[in-house]
């Protein structure tokens, strides 16, 4: 009894599943599709893809999740164009001809989480295009045509969190462009116009995790660049060829822990502006310029990882230039011109990972024994270093190279100064005389000067080290007399060798440094007045020839001057004497003689001249 009744419950469970599956097809025969798409009604799906089509197509399902008009020929869209949509998710209208979005146009689409549209050719966007979308998480909107972003553009877009803006000819982002966009995290602007980084727009993006910049005319990093961007993780910064200089604080306010800077033009590694970054994991500064990583100044990446400077113009990594590294494990400066890379570059040896060397000039010396002692625990990452020096080794890769033939390669000879005769240089004050310091070496050793108190010479100055490596002490004085000290010194030792000099004041008292100095005339003139850096300091002459000289003429020059104004008030009060009278005629009545006879008679008057000189 009971068996019967469970057979039949089976038999009535079976029949309402069919019935249910026939039901589901019945519908599925019934799912509306427009002409020339296709449907597919189990992924509630509209493809309308290629189809030539110059408008939105009528009788879309009302359920439908995901609509793909790409590839059409839709010119515009006008307002609620998608209303009845209110299911869609998904919605594709890139590489149309799209010029014009009438405001409101995807009104109605509260689910659409995903839109594309790119490859269309929108000028500009106005404010309100993108209302009703509560709940966009991503738009893509590059390679169009668009201009400008304006105020409020995407206000509406509260839940947006990544947004496609590449490939535009934006000349101007406006200040409150991207207000609204609380949620966005993610914002790629590529190839556009602009020349300064939009850093009042993007301080609304609070939320924002990852900008990637590429292609703008930026010229300079200014400070403060990124400001309110406390939540920024990874920044990129790359294919800006006449970015040269980074403020010191132009990434100020940022917490990174990825940053790429590559494809600029950087002549220098921008020690200031990253020192702050102490979560940076990946460094990225490849294809700039810069010649060289200097020691000591990363100190603070204390958690650097990755640091990859490929196809730069790297000359030299200083000694302890990664101190401070403890955690670094990937370094990827393949396509330099590095000779040599030291194993005191990095903080601890034991860390790194991944090296990548190749394409660098590499002097296969006991340099790079570290290397070649860890070339199996080492990854290469495919690429191993390859000598280019010794002659014997040119062109082999470290991998290639077995364990017997390692004696006599990677090795170094010490320095060794070449002729060792006791020197002892003797002088007379005010001439220049070279010391001499020549060393052999491999590698090529570097030559180094102490002077008698021990302190370091350097290439300027007075006493400066010439590029030959002699010692050049000009203009010598009687304090400059003691023992130098040449060092030389490469990765294998040093050596040194001392040389004395001796410089002879002049014995008449009469002859006093300013007047040889003045007699030795323009020649001094060329001495560098700064003559500070080496340890001689000598005191400055009062005035220096040139001065004198001027002086001099000036005087002279003045003097001259004043006589020729005398001559010439001479010659023109002589001019002017020719106008008025040389004479002078003074009348005068003298007096009668006799008191009566004053009437009658009357006097002639009388007169005289006189003559003026
Ligand atoms: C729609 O169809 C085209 C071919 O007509 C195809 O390339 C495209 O991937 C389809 N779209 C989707 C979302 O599957
Ligand atoms: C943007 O730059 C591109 C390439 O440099 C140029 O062709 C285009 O005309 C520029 N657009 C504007 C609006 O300046
Ligand atoms: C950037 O800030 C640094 C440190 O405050 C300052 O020394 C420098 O002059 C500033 N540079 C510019 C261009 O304002
Ligand atoms: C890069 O900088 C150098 C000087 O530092 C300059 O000569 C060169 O023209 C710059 N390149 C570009 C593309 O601006
Ligand atoms: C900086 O970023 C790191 C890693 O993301 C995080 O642990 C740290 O709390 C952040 N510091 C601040 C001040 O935001
Ligand atoms: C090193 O840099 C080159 C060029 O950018 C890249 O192709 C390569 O993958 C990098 N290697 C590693 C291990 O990161
Ligand atoms: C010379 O070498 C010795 C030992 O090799 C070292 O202690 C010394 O510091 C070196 N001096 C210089 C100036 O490099
Ligand atoms: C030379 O001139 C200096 C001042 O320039 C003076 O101190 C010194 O006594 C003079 N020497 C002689 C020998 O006149
Ligand atoms: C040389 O002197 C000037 C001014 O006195 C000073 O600013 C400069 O730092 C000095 N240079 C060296 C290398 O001592």
């Amino acid at each position: 009894m009971c068996v019967e009744v469970a057979f039949w419950w089976a038999v009535c469970w079976r029949g309402l599943i069919l019935w249910a599956v026939g039901l589901v097809s019945v519908a599925d025969s019934l799912w509306p599709c427009p002409l020339r798409c296709d449907c597919y009604s189990e992924v509630l799906m509209v493809n309308c893809s290629w189809r030539h089509l110059a408008s939105v197509p009528e009788g879309i399902s009302g359920d439908s999740q995901r609509l793909d008009l790409s590839h059409n020929r839709l010119k515009a869209l006008g307002r609620r164009q998608f209303s009845g949509l209110g299911q869609l998710r998904e919605l594709d209208l890139s590489d149309n001809i799209l010029t014009m979005i009438e405001v409101e146009a995807f009104l109605g689409l509260q689910n659409l989480l995903t839109l594309r549209m790119f490859r269309n050719r929108l000028k500009i966007i106005t404010v309100g295009v993108f209302s009703g979308l509560p709940s966009l998480r991503l738009l893509d909107i590059s390679e169009n045509e668009i201009l400008v972003f304006l105020d409020y553009t995407f206000r509406e877009l509260a839940h947006l969190q990544q947004m496609e803006a590449s490939e535009n000819d934006l000349v101007f982002i406006s200040q409150r462009a991207f207000v609204g966009l609380a949620n966005l995290q993610e914002l790629n602007i590529d190839r556009c116009n602009l020349t300064a980084i939009p850093t009042d727009a993007l301080s609304q993006l609070s939320g924002l995790v990852r900008l990637r910049l590429k292609r703008l005319g930026i010229t300079a990093l200014p400070n403060n660049s990124f400001r309110r961007l406390g939540r920024l993780r990874e920044l990129e910064v790359s294919h800006c060829p006449w970015l040269e200089s980074l403020a010191g604080n132009s990434l100020f306010g940022l917490n990174l822990t990825s940053l790429t800077l590559s494809h600029c033009n950087l002549s220098t590694f921008p020690y200031a502006a990253l020192h702050h970054l102490v979560y940076l994991r990946y460094l990225d500064l490849s294809y700039n310029p810069i010649t060289s990583i200097q020691g000591k100044l990363l100190g603070d990446l204390l958690r650097l990882q990755e640091l990859h400077l490929v196809g730069g113009s790297l000359l030299q990594v200083e000694l302890l230039a990664f101190h401070g590294l403890a955690y670094l494990r990937l370094l990827n400066i393949s396509s330099n011109q590095l000779v040599t890379l030291e194993e005191g570059v990095f903080h601890s040896v034991g860390n790194l990972e991944v090296l990548r060397l190749d394409e660098n000039p590499l002097a296969c010396d006991c340099r790079l024994l570290w290397v070649m002692r860890r070339r199996l625990r080492l990854d290469f990452d495919a690429n191993p270093p390859t000598c280019n020096a010794p002659i014997q080794v040119q062109g082999r890769s470290f991998q290639d190279f077995t364990e017997s033939e390692m004696p006599g390669l990677f090795t170094c000879r010490p320095p060794r100064i070449l002729s060792r005769k006791p020197q002892e240089v003797r002088v007379e004050e005010g001439h220049t005389v070279p010391l001499l310091c020549k060393a052999d070496g491999d590698p090529i050793p570097s030559i180094s000067w102490l002077s008698p108190k021990h302190t370091k010479l350097s290439p300027t100055g007075r006493i400066r080290i010439l590029p030959d490596g002699s010692l050049e002490v000009r203009y010598a004085q009687v304090h400059d007399s003691g023992t130098y000290l040449c060092v030389v010194s490469n990765a294998a030792g040093n050596d040194t060798f001392p040389v004395s000099l001796r410089v002879r004041g002049f014995p008449s008292s009469g002859r006093n440094r300013s007047a040889s100095y003045f007699l030795d005339g323009w020649s001094l003139v060329t001495a560098p007045t700064a003559v500070n850096g080496s340890s001689q300091q000598t005191k400055p002459y009062p005035f220096d020839a040139k001065t004198l000289v001027i002086a001099v003429t000036m005087g002279f020059l003045s003097f001259l001057s004043s006589v020729a104004i005398c001559f010439v008030f001479m010659l023109f009060w002589s001019q002017s004497k020719g106008q008025i009278k040389h004479t002078a005629t003074i009348d005068f009545v003298p007096r009668s003689s006799g008191g009566g006879g004053g009437g009658g008679g009357g006097a002639e008057p009388s007169k005289f001249t006189m003559k003026l000189i």
